[in-house]
Parts: C-alpha cells; sequence; structure tokens
C-alpha cells in the first residue's frame, strides 16, 4: 500500500491504517456510509421497489454449498483468466456504474487504475463523470465501455467510434434500463443530478464536510461523455429517474444491438440477460459474452438472481458465449459458486464503490485485495487451485436445481 501524506488523508479520508481495518465489502459498506451524504450513499446502496432482487443477489449463493476436495497439492495456485479478448489476472472484473466522482473526487481514473494495478477489467459507464479519452490516458490496463443507447442516433456511433480511437478493447451494450427502475430511496433523499441540497438532503449535506469541501472545489460534475451533445440534464438540476427516462431509446431492439455490433467489431457484451433464449439470440447476433446481470436489483424487481440462472444459460450456450456474472458478489467464494455454475467470470459494481468512497483509488485497491485472496484461499481450501480445476463438482449435487 502506497504512503499517503496526512494532508492528503485528512482531505480524502482514505487512511490507510482505517483502510486496513476494512476486512470485508461489509466493513467497506459502514465506512462508504459514514464519509457521504445520505442522498449519494443510498443512491450506491439502493435497489428498486421493494429491493427483493437487490437481497437475493447475495442470499441466493447460499443456496449452493461448496464441497472441497481433500489432500490435493495446492502450493500453486493460478487466478488467471481469459475473457472479452483480455488476460485478467483474476476473474473477478468492475463492472459499470454511472458518476463515480460523486463518490469520490478521484472518481473513475481512481477505480480504472486500481483495475490496472491487479490486471483486471474496468468498465467505463456511458454516464460517467470522466471522458472516454481521460480513462483510456491514465491507464493502459483492459478498459471496456458500457453503452447506453441514447435517442440522440448520433450519439451512441460517436461513443462507439471514440472507444475504437481511445483503444477499448470491449464494448458491452446494457439493455436493462430503458425506463429507470422505481428506485423509492432516491425520492426519499432527494438524489438529483448534480446533488442539490433539499429540503430531504438538508442535514446529511451538512452532516459531511470533508465530501462537501471537495464537491465545492472539484472541477464541475457532468455526464461527461455526453455532455457536449445533451444539454438539458448535464447542466441541470433533475431527477436521475427523469434525466434516464427523457434520454433513454425505448425502441432499442435485436436489430440495434446488431448494428452496434457491427459497428464496434470488437468483442462484445449484452448486459442484462437473464434466460436462455435470449443468451441464444445474443449467440446468434455474434456477441462475445452475454452479462447475466439484473442491474444489482437497482431494475426490475422480482427477477431472479444472476447465479441461480447462469447454469441454464451456461448450457444453452456455454460453447458458443462466455458468460459473466453480475450481480450480489461480496465474497471471494461467491466468484468460486459462479465459475462453478458455468461463468467465465463475475463482474462487481457496488462493492468497489463503497471502496471508492471510504478511500479513492486506496479503497478500490483494498477491496480488490481483499476479494482476491478471498478468491484465492477459497481455491486452496476446496482443493482447486487453478481456475481450470473449477467445475459443477465444487458444488454439491453438481449445483442442479
Ligand atoms: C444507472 O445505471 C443506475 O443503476 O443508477
Amino acid at each position: 500500500m502506497r504512503y499517503d501524506p496526512p494532508l492528503r488523508r485528512h482531505l480524502t479520508g482514505g487512511s490507510v491504517s482505517a483502510l486496513q481495518r476494512c476486512y470485508n465489502v461489509e466493513d467497506f459498506r459502514r465506512r462508504a456510509r459514514r464519509k457521504l451524504p445520505a442522498p449519494l450513499f443510498h443512491y450506491i446502496d439502493g435497489g428498486a421497489d421493494d429491493e427483493r432482487t437487490l437481497r437475493a443477489n447475495t442470499s441466493a449463493f447460499d443456496q449452493y454449498p461448496l464441497v472441497p476436495r481433500i489432500l490435493r497439492d495446492v502450493t500453486h495456485t493460478d487466478l488467471r483468466t481469459r475473457v472479452l479478448g483480455c488476460d485478467v489476472a483474476l476473474p473477478l472484473l468492475l463492472a459499470p456504474t454511472g458518476m463515480s466522482r460523486f463518490f469520490h473526487y478521484q472518481g473513475e481514473l481512481a477505480v480504472a487504475r486500481a483495475a490496472a494495478t491487479f490486471g483486471t477489467l474496468y468498465s467505463l459507464s456511458t454516464v460517467s463523470t470522466t471522458t472516454i479519452e481521460d480513462v483510456a490516458r491514465a491507464t493502459s490496463g483492459p478498459k471496456l465501455f458500457q453503452l447506453y443507447v441514447l435517442r440522440d442516433p448520433g450519439i451512441n456511433d460517436e461513443l462507439i467510434d471514440r472507444c475504437k480511437a481511445a483503444g477499448f478493447n470491449a464494448l458491452c451494450l446494457t439493455v436493462d434500463t430503458v425506463v429507470q427502475g422505481n428506485r423509492e430511496r432516491d425520492l426519499r433523499t432527494g438524489m438529483t443530478v448534480p446533488p442539490a441540497l433539499t429540503a430531504q438532503s438538508f442535514a446529511s449535506f451538512c452532516a459531511r464536510p470533508q465530501w462537501c469541501y471537495r464537491f465545492l472545489t472539484s472541477p464541475r460534475l457532468q455526464m461527461a461523455n455526453v455532455a457536449h451533445r445533451i444539454a438539458e440534464g448535464s447542466t441541470q438540476v433533475s431527477s436521475l429517474a427523469s434525466y434516464i427516462n427523457g434520454q433513454f431509446d425505448r425502441a432499442l431492439n435485436w436489430a440495434a444491438a446488431e448494428r452496434i455490433r457491427a459497428r464496434w467489431q470488437g468483442p462484445f457484451a449484452i448486459k442484462g440477460v437473464l434466460c436462455a433464449e435470449d443468451a441464444r439470440r445474443a449467440a446468434d447476433i455474434g456477441a462475445t459474452a452475454v452479462i447475466v446481470s439484473n442491474h444489482g436489483g437497482r431494475q426490475l424487481d422480482g427477477v431472479p438472481a444472476p447465479i441461480e440462472v447462469i447454469a441454464e444459460i451456461a448450457d444453452a450456450v456455454g460453447g458458443r458465449l462466455e458468460i459473466i456474472l453480475d450481480g450480489g458478489v461480496r465474497r471471494g467464494t461467491h466468484v468460486l459458486r459462479a465459475l462453478a455454475r458455468g461463468a467465465t467470470a463475475c463482474m462487481m459494481g457496488r462493492p468497489y464503490l463503497y471502496g471508492l468512497a471510504a478511500g479513492g483509488q486506496a479503497g478500490v485497491e483494498r477491496v480488490l485485495e481483499l476479494l482476491r485472496a478471498e478468491i484465492e484461499r477459497g481455491m486452496i481450501l476446496s482443493g482447486r487451485p487453478r481456475i481450470a480445476d473449477i467445475d459443477a463438482s465444487l458444488i454439491r449435487g453438481g449445483g442442479a436445481g
């Protein structure tokens, strides 16, 4: 862990010793809650409607108990794998999440640099607060761009072409957010873009002076990739839901997805797949991967957890597509279960955002360090020291059901 000068530590809240005293993702979640004004913490932490799917994404992993094999030589471990045309050092990628500079002034650059340090893939969101070009300049690590299809027809092609020019390795099209899910926590806390003092949020901003200082002294936060095309929403205070509902293209369909893949030409994933039939169609239009995801329980509440559907999707398309599980991963043993059920790799969103809010780049790195250690320890203790050793036999009953 690199040395943080005391003044910087004080301002970022990323005190090394405090981060070292976080031992798991839940510790980081608690620390993020102490650091962030309530609208921002709950924007990360919350889900749609009754948050049933949000909770199930993690709790469903418990349905698949691990079965260790004993007396195998586990001296040498190997966590490396290959996904979306990239060699990665561990089977855990960083999912796209919007507006990272709201959670820490270092924002997307901190997350991208932490990912590169750990040799894993960083995903930049369409609604990021840092541009495609700035992220590309900041790190040579593997990078994916996540595309939301916007109504302005020119912007979608422009974003794809900019990613090509900037050397991004892969593109993912998110298909589960044509309107925003019903996030009642955001309504109650007064979450707006950019954050604004409202009757609901006033006290929580006053209680987080460090965050307010950074917010007021940092360059203006905006949706950096699209601001030049979409004045409305990038400059005015609005609810996030009204922005998404106003700008995202509801006419998005398979033909449009195929056109996007054809324009991009490189490794291409569809994010938001939850059934075998849609995975087959993704394979038919030439996708490289499906990201099995319910958007972290933030969109349609009541859908299955990714870990529950991954095996049927792997059975249907396993030979044709890579399968990335996104949703609910909080432990290394969750990643092992996902791989055993047929995933090529996993993605996580909230865990690294808690790390970012807790301590900037150092916080994201500590989250990655903990999860990498958990994955490796789980591989040793289960008698599967290499990724290739992980198969259905790791789950009791072969993970059927
Ligand atoms: C946007 O993608 C969100 O989930 O808030």
